[in-house]
């Protein structure tokens, strides 16, 4: 079994969507058709920072690209955290794949 779920919250845009087993942060609002900011997706470019209002996560490796005051601050990199409890990040540059979206991109346009 893979444990426990969690749940995401994404904050401006009021979205909650569920954290399976050990998928990133930016994997499960991915899977669920949220855009997060991202690059390297190895903890290390810190395109993905954003804060965490609520909640804890743990890393997939040992040294995010983050300083101590940082985490401290509530700062954390989505790509390489998971969840380790239900949580709430602050990303106003989230934004969802619409279904109009999609339409207009299945027609070529
Ligand atoms: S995408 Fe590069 S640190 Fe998260």
């Amino acid at each position: 079994m893979t444990g426990r779920r969690f749940t995401l919250r994404i904050e401006p845009l009021a979205r909650t969507v569920e954290v399976a087993g050990d998928a990133s942060l930016l994997e499960a609002a991915s899977q669920a058709g949220i855009r997060l900011p991202s690059s390297c997706r190895n903890g290390t470019c810190r395109a993905c920072l954003c804060r965490l209002s609520s909640g804890e996560v743990r890393y997939r490796i040992e040294w995010p690209g983050l300083a101590a005051d940082e985490k401290a601050d509530g700062w954390i990199l989505p790509c390489v955290a998971v969840a380790a409890s239900d949580v709430t990040i602050e990303q106003p540059a989230a934004s969802e794949e619409t279904a109009a979206a999609r339409r207009v991109n299945s027609r070529g346009f």
